[in-house]
């Protein structure tokens, strides 16, 4: 695959095989994935590789906030408050998607429930990796985080992996941080399942759409 072909193909895969993933290819896609630029090169990602103890501690913790309706003091709004139209469309149409594919009826409110959920499982990924950064960095350095995230997401597909990104585990930063241990002044950004995709399950076989690149650019004169 060509690096045009690898971009195209990448897609957030929510169901994987039952098929382990050594740390040994872990090491070496972060260590590929380390050759994101960031402004002087200041590097500011942070990634917590869970053992299999650590991540079903973790599972298990978050499955019981989410099912006893533990809310948590977040560290960041996923979404601004309000979402203007233009985004929102889109986020109702990437969730339409997905329940659509997953033959889920618009207001089966309870099997939604039940599909979010999945992502306090990891999706069932042999890997589950938490990414954190420094809470002395503003929207720049996210903007970086962002360059190392999408490296280690197109070399895991190389390697024939899935991932999936995960900002849901941000709405559980004390549960988080008590399993991985960080240090205060760090912030939960998002999770990473990664794992060989389950080809066969519908979640992974439908694709998001893109509005066309004139709904972003201008040229200027
Ligand atoms: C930083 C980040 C966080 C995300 N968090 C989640 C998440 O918590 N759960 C989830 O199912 N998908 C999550 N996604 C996946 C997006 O929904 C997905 O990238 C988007 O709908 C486009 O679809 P595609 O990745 O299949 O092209 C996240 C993506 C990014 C970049």
């Amino acid at each position: 695959m060509n690096i045009k072909q690898l971009i195209e193909s990448r897609y957030s895969v929510r169901s994987f095989l039952d098929k382990d993933v050594g740390f040994e290819k872990v090491k070496s896609i972060l260590d590929t994935a380390n050759s994101a630029p960031s402004g002087g090169n200041i590097q500011p990602w942070k990634v917590y590789v869970l053992g299999n103890n650590s991540k079903n501690e973790l599972i298990t913790q978050a499955l019981n906030n989410y099912d006893t309706g533990v809310q948590e003091d977040i560290e960041f709004e996923i979404y601004p408050k309000p979402l203007a139209e233009e985004y929102k469309k889109r986020r109702s149409q990437c969730a339409a998607d997905m329940y659509d594919a997953l033959s889920i009826a618009r207001d089966d409110i309870d099997t939604r429930l039940k599909q979010v959920r999945e992502n306090f499982k990891f999706f069932g990924a042999p890997i589950g990796m938490i990414v954190t950064i420094d809470k002395s960095f503003a929207q720049n350095g996210w903007g970086h985080v962002g360059m190392f995230l999408q490296n280690l997401w197109l070399t895991a597909i190389d390697e024939g992996l899935g991932v999936c990104l995960q900002e849901s585990w941000s709405i559980y930063p004390k549960t988080v941080k008590k399993v991985i241990d960080c240090p205060n002044n760090e912030m939960i950004w998002c999770g990473i399942a990664m794992g060989y995709p389950n080809n066969e399950h519908p979640i992974n076989n439908y694709r998001t759409s893109r509005d066309s690149i004139d709904a972003f650019t201008s040229f200027i004169d």
